[in-house]
């Protein structure tokens, strides 16, 4: 989409634009028979991701670190939706153990997946690293979804396969994948601290989430698997993904007044 079309909301191919609402873009659509994992479904964007695919019948997972919040996030859906089919399960996507352990939980319930929406992440943060001794950014965006994707890879695949239903994988990745280190990704020393560069390292991150996303959909499609793999930047959008950045959260709250 066009600068242009993006400030103006005008409709672009598909007939939608960025006026357009979930509502409106899932009009008439039944998700009955979908089951959904949507990362960081407590706040922003995968609230939000959430409430439409419950709206639209689909069986929603939230996958969260905070489980107060996911509990919040499923009572606000159940609010507006009696019959929307919510469930909270933990995920820290910057620990390793955790992944697995969510995988677990998540096999245990025998249900299928159809949909793995890889939303959550964190931005402009400090340097830091995660328990696992990665740099936090490049931990959570990318690495975390990478392991998490992996290890669901073959339920899905066998839900598109016995359900003769397409199997996607959405990456939430960035614009900001433009604005990485000079060499792109600088995967011999994602863990510097010296030199380290907050915006810098979400770009590197935000770039694997689209080069982990492309070549995904490459190799499925070359096995013949009915999964599609998209990345997307979904348009800039005040939610608490700011709040690492002083200068933005003043931008935004100034345009409020
Ligand atoms: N908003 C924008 O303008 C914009 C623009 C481009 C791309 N994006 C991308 O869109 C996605 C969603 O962002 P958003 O704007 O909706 O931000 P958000 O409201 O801050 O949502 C991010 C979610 O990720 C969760 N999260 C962070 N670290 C996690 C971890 N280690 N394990 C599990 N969950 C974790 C957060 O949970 P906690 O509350 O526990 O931290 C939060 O629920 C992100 O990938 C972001 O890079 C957003």
């Amino acid at each position: 989409m066009g600068f242009f079309s993006l400030v103006t909301g005008r409709p672009g191919a598909s007939g939608f634009g960025s006026a357009s609402t979930a509502e409106q873009v899932t009009e008439g659509i039944d998700a009955k028979n979908l089951t959904a994992i949507v990362t960081g479904g407590a706040s922003g964007i995968g609230l939000e991701t959430a409430k439409i695919l419950a709206l639209r019948r689909a069986h929603v997972i939230i996958a969260a670190r905070n489980i107060g919040a996911a509990n919040k996030a499923k009572q606000i859906i159940l609010e507006e939706n009696e019959k929307a089919r919510v469930d909270v399960l933990i995920l820290d996507l910057c620990s390793v153990k955790s992944v697995r352990a969510f995988v677990d939980s998540f096999i245990a319930l025998d249900l299928p997946l159809n949909l793995l929406i890889n939303n959550a992440g964190v931005m402009f943060c400090p340097h830091r690293l995660s328990e696992d001794g990665i740099e936090m950014q490049f931990a959570t965006n990318h690495l975390g979804h990478f392991l998490l994707t992996n290890l669901l890879l073959e339920k899905m695949k066998n839900t598109a396969k016995t359900t003769g239903i397409e199997g996607r994988i959405v990456n939430l990745s960035s614009i900001a994948h433009v604005h990485t280190y000079g060499n792109g990704i600088r995967f011999d020393r994602i863990n510097e601290r010296s030199g380290y560069s907050d915006k810098r390292a979400y770009g590197q991150s935000k770039l694997a989430n689209i080069l982990h996303a492309n070549e995904l959909s490459r190799r499925l499609q070359a096995e013949g698997v009915n999964i599609t793999v998209n990345s997307v930047h979904p348009g800039i959008i005040m939610t608490p993904l700011m709040r690492h950045s002083a200068f933005l959260m003043s931008i935004f709250h100034s345009e409020k007044l």
